[in-house]
């Protein structure tokens, strides 16, 4: 095979999607990716998918190897959920200012300000965190997840924009909240939004849970990133403007080419490119060289990943009844 050679990552073939799926066959490996990664990694990937719907693939994964282009924490959920197997990543230093931004001792400090409280944990936290934790939950399921907890004093974490849209939603008014924030979700500029939604009158506004209020105020639709790109497929002759990282548009043309999509700005009006820079660390380069060499691997002490198993598996049997349901 034709091959280039790159300092950092030795030998390269020249189709690296060819090879990254030859070695997916040899390895008996699955690639889960999220909306936030390269066009390229979404492309290559078994299971492109939010946080749940990833976690919910780790859950069912029937494989040898896992290959997980996100992040460190959702990497390490999958591992928390498959101890047995190896669960590569493309690059390690890709990590999240939401669960850096949650150290553990500090946390457990916090957490011993609210004797008796229930600790509800945004996916987004280290594995350490997840074992101080009663509940995981992600966006997608946040309301659904504090109604459980329905008569309990609770402790939300780590992100502060989540829990004040989750008590909006749910009308509870005394969450306890680790004051944590998204350094994507929180960088959209609501003046900059407010002069596009004049430049572009007709379009509906979507964004995230995760986004300073000044931008939800002047949001029509507020969700997931799977309920944003849902909601701008089901109106596909309705422009769109979102607050998001740009990953998302990928899956939204894919499905419905021609939509027209406009990126909320972010505070530095100069660049409209909202790029989770950890989640950007990824490349296909890296993906191929962690396939072949099964590392860098993610590693999860067994202590802490027997408790962190608890409360994530509790989210994962909730949000399957919630999708019998509904
Ligand atoms: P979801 O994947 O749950 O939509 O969250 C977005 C995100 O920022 C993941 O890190
Ligand atoms: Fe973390 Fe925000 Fe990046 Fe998601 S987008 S991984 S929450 S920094």
């Amino acid at each position: 095979m034709a091959s280039t050679t790159d300092p950092a990552t030795g030998d390269l073939p020249e189709d690296l999607e060819g090879a990254i799926l030859d070695l997916k066959r040899e390895r008996n490996a699955i690639i889960l990716a999220h909306y936030y990664q390269d066009d390229d990694l979404q492309d290559v990937a078994d299971v492109v998918g939010d946080s749940l719907a990833l976690a919910q693939a780790a859950q069912r994964a029937d494989c040898d190897v896992i290959a997980f282009c996100g992040v460190h924490f959702m990497a390490e959920t999958a591992k928390i959920l498959n101890p047995d197997k190896p669960v590569v990543v493309p690059d390690m230093e890709a990590g999240c200012s939401l669960a850096d931004g949650c150290p553990a001792e500090e946390f457990q400090a916090f957490v011993d300000q609210y004797p008796g409280a229930k600790v509800l944990t945004y996916i987004n936290a280290s594995a350490e965190v997840k074992a101080m934790s009663d509940l995981i939950c992600t966006s997608s399921n946040a309301v659904k997840m504090v109604e459980a907890l329905k008569g309990e004093k609770i402790v939300f974490a780590p992100d502060r924009h989540l829990a004040r849209w989750v008590m909006q939603e749910t009308g509870r008014d005394d969450l306890a909240v680790w004051q944590g924030a998204c350094l994507v979700h929180e960088l959209f500029s609501a003046k900059g939004l407010a002069r596009l939604r004049v430049q572009h009158p007709e379009a509906e506004v979507l964004a995230h849970p995760e986004c300073d209020q000044a931008v939800l105020d002047q949001a029509d639709f507020i969700a997931s990133t799977t309920g944003i790109i849902r909601r701008a497929v089901e109106t596909p002759d309705r422009p769109s403007i979102i607050a998001t990282e740009d990953g998302v548009f990928h899956s939204i043309l894919q499905q419905v080419p021609g939509k027209v999509l406009h990126q909320a700005p972010g505070m530095d009006e100069s660049c409209s490119c909202n790029q989770c820079p950890f989640m950007r660390l990824n490349t296909m380069e890296k993906l191929y060289t962690a396939l072949r060499d099964l590392r860098p691997q993610v590693e999860v002490k067994e202590d802490i990943r027997v408790k962190a198993l608890v409360p994530i598996e509790r989210m994962l049997a909730l949000s399957a009844r919630t999708r019998k349901r509904s």
